[in-house]
């Protein structure tokens, strides 16, 4: 094998590499994010705790409605809210403190990996809910 061939080699492995891994790294991002900001009342995988904290796995009110979520987070919620034929009346707070592709990536997260939605959002629509 000359070198050419070889470089070929390496370039193709290179790409295929950053195909499959640079998407789930933005992913883990939103994932950590959770973690840290939501997992302690929405619980890990977004079960929730029945009547306390609603789920978000699962939650038709929130499915592919990724300004919706975004909106929750910068600005909190109160009120009753409905999750499947549970009823929540808690309080939100709100967290505008955190930035635009932090929340992003948490709205991403939230709608692809727990409430089974698809659409997402990129940063510059989280600065226009503010
Ligand atoms: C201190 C606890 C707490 C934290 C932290 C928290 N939430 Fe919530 N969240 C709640 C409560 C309580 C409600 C229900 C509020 C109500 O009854 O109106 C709620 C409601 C929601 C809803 C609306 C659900 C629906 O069915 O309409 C979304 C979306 C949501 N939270 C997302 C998040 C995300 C994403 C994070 C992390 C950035 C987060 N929450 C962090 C307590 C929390």
């Amino acid at each position: 094998m000359n070198i050419q061939s070889t470089l070929k080699i390496a370039v193709v492995a290179a790409s295929v590499f950053a195909f499959f891994f640079a998407q789930p790294a933005e992913a883990a991002d939103g994932k950590n994010a959770y973690k840290k900001y939501c997992q302690a009342c929405h619980q890990p995988a977004g079960k929730g705790l029945a009547g306390v904290f609603p789920p978000l796995a699962d939650n038709p009110n929130i499915k592919d409605k990724p300004d919706y979520i975004a909106q929750t987070i910068v600005k909190g919620k109160s009120g009753a809210v409905t999750v499947n034929g549970t009823t929540y009346n808690g309080s939100m707070p709100p967290m505008a403190y955190l930035k635009d592709a932090d929340i992003a990536a948490i709205v991403n997260y939230v709608n692809t990996e727990l409430a089974n939605g698809s659409s997402t959002i990129q940063a510059d629509a989280v600065a226009g809910s503010r």
